[in-house]
């Protein structure tokens, strides 16, 4: 079954030949859908088949210095994705008020959202904590929104960028964002539900072959050509 796997660069990597070096090393034809992330400020010179942000402002032109652009520029670019939400940006105070003006910006601009939900939570919390923390991020996000227009990501926040502290228990792990996966799917009616936070070659196959995962959000992975093509290219 195809799945959906998004390449988040963050702010990687330091020049724009070593990014388009990047980009031209990912395969262009991979077996399941595959988009990739380039920081803004190289956006527009990477040739990418399919094409992600990693964040916007809700306006679309005007007054409003340093932001990352608007959906309509993001449209006018080619892309496809954008990422909202992300545990690193809500951690530089983005509220879920926010996310919501930029979810309902995107969606007129045709462009899916990828609302990162996984801040505050906590990797020895029982799931039903970590239930009611992403319940709080996704009703904010959603408000007035249709569900089924979006890509949820579930990224606990202590397991980005760890390097995968659950390494020998990732099953176990895959199977408790399997649960979240089935909760926003039921509660909220997203249809498409992501993985992330430390994902890999590795690990990959664990999360893929839960049902109601529908795919992977990679950060450092997907800086790393050979991994990020492996993954594009499972067999599951
Ligand atoms: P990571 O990042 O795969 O490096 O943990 C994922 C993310 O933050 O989106």
């Amino acid at each position: 079954m195809q799945k959906i796997i998004i390449g988040n660069w963050k702010l990687n990597p330091l020049t724009l030949s070593e990014a388009q070096a990047l980009a031209g090393k990912i395969d262009r034809a991979p077996k399941h859908l595959a988009a990739i992330c380039p920081p803004t400020a190289f956006l527009s010179s990477i040739d990418y088949p399919v094409l992600g942000a990693q964040d916007c402002f809700w306006q679309a032109k005007g007054p409003y210095t340093g932001q990352s652009g608007s959906p309509a520029q993001l449209k006018s670019l080619g892309v496809k994705y954008c990422i909202v939400g992300h545990s690193e940006k809500r951690a530089l105070g983005e509220s879920g008020e926010q996310i919501n003006a930029k979810i309902m910006a995107l969606l007129e601009n045709k462009i899916t959202p990828v609302l990162c939900i996984g801040f505050d939570t906590k990797a020895d919390e029982d799931e039903l904590a970590v239930i009611d923390t992403l319940a709080e991020q996704l009703a904010e996000a959603l408000k007035n929104v249709d569900a089924a227009k979006i890509i949820v990501a579930y990224e606990p926040v202590w397991a980005i960028s760890s390097g995968n502290p659950y390494e020998t228990k990732h099953i176990e792990k895959a199977e408790h964002a399997e649960k979240i996966a089935i909760y926003a799917k039921t509660k909220f009616g997203i249809q498409t539900v992501l993985y992330g936070g430390s994902s890999n070659s590795a690990n990959a196959p664990s999360f893929l072959s839960q049902p109601n995962i529908d795919g992977l959000l990679p950060g450092g992975a997907s800086l790393l050509p050979d991994d990020f093509n492996q993954m594009i290219n499972l067999e599951l």
